[in-house]
């Protein structure tokens, strides 16, 4: 997220010089219909796929090296790189239903290592429920460690029959690399070679050269070890949220960032290998579903039984910024831990300030107690007050300690650059975008990370003074001393920009200050000046969140194997907490956090297991979904391979509305009343009487009928509707306004088993 707008800027004009060389050639994604008029005249799918680009091709190509992928399983299809006048002539075949352009999307951290791949490299740094027992978890990222603790398969059950996946050799991967915990890994690089042939000094295998998706896939499921910690900070036990699952990786993001063709490839491959659960810690913009390759390929996948979990995105707190927000996928913003890592700022002026840095402080350690010079360089342009690469002048900073400004460059990058200029620490200064938002990094040197109002308290200081001090007092790891867990400052939020009428994000996660495994040949701070090596590094972002999700729905699924997908979500949802450890409501910055924030609360995976009641769904109603949205039947039918009528479908279903276990109610066009009917699985204890509880949003009215709901037996299902009635006046034309309550059923003989939805209101 630091690093972002300059990234853009960066890979936009990189893929600008790039497409100057292969100016004629795209990659393009080519879906086809599945029962195409000319399918059966060729012997495979693969043929059929190549006379498409044989066709289109007019000069003497071998079409089989335009082709990229040939996808089956995700949507009948393939990717090739193609001409605007190859892409034109497909276009108009009768079996093409649908062609775009291959987009680059992003890994969902907050810390960026995308300039890594451009540094100069030092080579040898780069060459070199029973606890979800069962349960397959399919990670698509950046590849793994092997060989990191985290993926010991000691006392790992076998692997699991019905796997078909691989273990791709590769570079410094073998099929030794795998084992009972790690079952599978591939890697795909096609799309990703065809948008920058450049030769990038990374690993061309499932092995991680980041570090992102070892992080990722042991926070989803990797073994406890014992005396985890990032230098002697957060000691404890280091523990995948579904210790007894087995990982697949699909290594799909490399430095450039992920390619949607290398994304349906591998999710093409995860559907046959024979996962149960699909964790996806990357995403860009919010897309129409149908222009959107994950919305598309996980809803084969669902078809399929596999559970399909996304990261909501980083762009938070801006509103309607949450990403991957397809009904039948799981959106997972983010959420902070009650772990500090204090520090106290001491400057000259007998003041204080308070920080959080993971620092490796050492106690005998005399540097880290001297008085520096304090110095903030503004001179010049900007470039300097963000501590970019180059932009520090030695005289000015040599020896001292530096003033960074949060943001354009990664943060650990911002620490190498004061180290390399001579300075001698860093204070890193949180800006208007950040304000108190605390994730902290390992550093190079001494440092510490300080909120925006610290860092104008500080600022003001150095002004003040000829010759400002200050010194930094490291404070180790502090635990349950602050309110969490609150929802992260860069979450994305709701409501959902291409679907209002379901409520986005889902749920929150932890995704701040996040502990997990880490290749053993990168420093933590993943620069690969850092020479110090450690089994486990500290990341913030909702792509630490989203595997902590991952892994609860394989517990689930491993406690509950006949559940669907909406079932897991659903347990997932309606067993979230919106209060917090002091039983207090979860904060957003100083307020309540509202729907749009944390969706229908904060994860809590013992009461998921055993939700009481659930909402499922079936694939076919996300048709019907889809028709109220008011998508075209050729848009439908690229999603979803359904060939429908909406005009039948509505008149068929009329008031249809997903069995959504959230509510997301819009007046517009005068509209004051909707009705909703839902409809509830008992998958407690038989004879079960549950009772309604109601807090209606503001000026709303809301009628639940029948009040109660009595269950003779397990896995019977009851209907209910709900009337949702505004009662304000009209609003002005332009202003949108909001408001939220919940809807909750109490089960009568139990008071544990609570099913809670949200109910989001707005009006248009
Ligand atoms: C696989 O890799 C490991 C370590 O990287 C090496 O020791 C082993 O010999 C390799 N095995 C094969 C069959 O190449
Ligand atoms: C510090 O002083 C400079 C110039 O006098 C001014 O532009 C800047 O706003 C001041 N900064 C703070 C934080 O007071
Ligand atoms: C990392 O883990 C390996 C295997 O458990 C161990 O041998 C090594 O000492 C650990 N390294 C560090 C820096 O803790
Ligand atoms: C859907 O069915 C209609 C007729 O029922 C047909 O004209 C149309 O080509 C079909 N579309 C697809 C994408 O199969
Ligand atoms: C009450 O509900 C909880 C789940 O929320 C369950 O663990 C517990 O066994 C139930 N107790 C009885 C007596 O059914």
């Amino acid at each position: 997220m630091e690093s972002k707008t300059l990234l853009f800027l960066f890979t936009s004009s990189l893929c600008c010089i790039l497409s100057i060389h292969a100016q004629t050639l795209r990659t393009y994604i080519v879906q086809l219909h599945p029962h195409g008029e000319t399918s059966f005249l060729f012997s495979s799918k693969l043929n059929w796929h190549l006379s498409f680009i044989q066709q289109a091709v007019s000069s003497d190509d071998d079409p089989s090296s335009r082709l990229l992928y040939s996808y089956r399983s995700t949507m009948d299809g393939f990717a090739a790189q193609l001409t605007q006048t190859e892409f034109e002539y497909l276009q108009k075949l009768p079996d093409v239903i649908s062609i775009r352009p291959d987009h680059q999307l992003q890994i969902q951290t907050t810390y960026s290592y995308k300039f890594l791949g451009l540094n100069p490299l030092r080579e040898d740094a780069w060459y070199q429920s029973g606890f979800g027992r069962g349960t397959i978890i399919g990670v698509l990222d950046t590849g793994v460690w092997p060989e990191s603790p985290s993926f010991n398969d000691h006392g790992m059950p076998p692997i699991p029959k019905k796997w078909k996946g691989i273990c791709q050799k590769g570079q410094a991967f073998n099929s030794s690399s795998c084992n009972r915990k790690l079952i599978g890994a591939r890697f795909f690089t096609k799309g990703h070679l065809a948008a920058s042939p450049s030769r990038i000094p990374e690993y061309l295998s499932p092995r991680d050269s980041s570090g992102h998706g070892t992080h990722t896939s042991s926070t989803a499921g990797g073994v406890s070890v014992p005396m985890a910690n990032v230098f002697g900070y957060a000691k404890g036990v280091a523990r995948g949220m579904a210790p007894g699952a087995h990982i697949a990786v699909y290594k799909v993001c490399w430095f450039n960032g992920c390619y949607n063709s290398d994304i349906l490839a591998a999710m093409d491959a995860a559907i046959r290998d024979g996962v149960d659960v699909l964790s996806l810690s990357l995403g860009g913009f919010p897309l129409p579903l149908y222009d959107d390759s994950i919305a598309i390929g996980s809803f084969r996948a669902i078809e399929h039984g596999i559970s399909v979990i996304c990261a909501a995105g980083n762009n938070g707190p801006l509103a309607m910024s949450v990403a991957n927000e397809a009904p039948w996928i799981a959106t997972i913003g983010a959420s902070t831990l009650d772990r500090k890592f204090p520090t106290i700022v001491h400057m000259g002026n007998g003041h204080v300030l308070y920080g959080q840095s993971m620092y490796p402080w050492d106690p005998h350690m005399s540097s880290s107690k001297k008085e520096l010079e304090l110095v903030y360089v503004t001179d010049g342009d900007r470039e300097s007050q963000f501590c970019l690469r180059g932009s520090l002048p030695r005289h000015k900073v040599e020896g001292k300690m530096v003033v960074c400004d949060r943001g354009v460059n990664g943060r650990a990058e911002k620490g190498q650059v004061v180290k390399e200029a001579g300075g001698a620490a860093m204070i890193l200064a949180n800006t208007e975008i950040n304000l108190e938002e605390d994730s902290v990094d390992v550093h190079v040197l001494p440092a510490t990370l300080v909120g925006f109002d610290e860092s104008l308290v500080l600022k003001s200081y150095i002004n003040s003074t000829i010759r400002p001090l200050a010194r930094i007092e490291f404070g180790g790891t502090v635990i349950g001393k602050s309110r969490a867990p609150s929802v992260a400052q860069f979450s994305a939020r709701g409501p959902s920009l291409i679907d209002p009428s379901i409520l986005k994000p889902d749920v929150i996660a932890p995704g701040v200050n996040i502990i997990a495994a880490w290749p053993q040949n990168l420093g933590p701070t993943g620069l690969p000046e850092d020479s110090r090596r450690v089994n486990f590094s500290v990341m913030s972002g909702t792509s630490m969140s989203c595997p902590h999700v991952s892994g609860i729905a394989a517990l689930i699924r491993s406690a509950h194997p006949q559940w669907t997908p909406a079932a897991i979500k659903s347990a997932i949802m309606t067993t979230s907490q919106v209060s917090d450890h002091t039983g207090r409501p979860i904060l957003d910055g100083d307020k309540a956090a509202g729907v749009f924030a944390m969706g229908a609360g904060h994860v809590n995976p013992e009461r998921a297991i055993n939700p009481g009641l659930i909402y499922d769904i079936k694939p076919d109603d996300y048709v019907a979904h889809l028709c109220s949205l008011g998508y075209t039947r050729s848009q439908i039918f690229s999603i979803t391979h359904r060939n429908v009528s909406c005009h039948e479908m509505m008149k068929m279903n009329k008031g249809f509305s997903l069995n959504y276990p959230s509510f997301s109610v819009i007046f517009k066009d005068g509209m004051r009343r909707k009705m909703i009917s839902r409809q509830v699985t008992n998958v407690g204890s038989p004879n079960s009487i549950y009772w309604v509880e109601v807090k209606a949003p503001e000026s709303v009215k809301v009628i639940v009928k029948p009040k109660h709901l009595v269950f003779k037996h397990r896995n019977q299902r009851l209907r209910y509707r709900v009337w949702i009635m505004s009662r304000k006046r009209r609003e002005g034309a332009d202003t949108m306004a909001f408001a939220e309550g919940h809807l909750t059923w109490v089960n009568s003989q139990n008071g544990s088993y609570r099913v809670r939805s949200p109910i989001a209101v707005t009006w248009k």
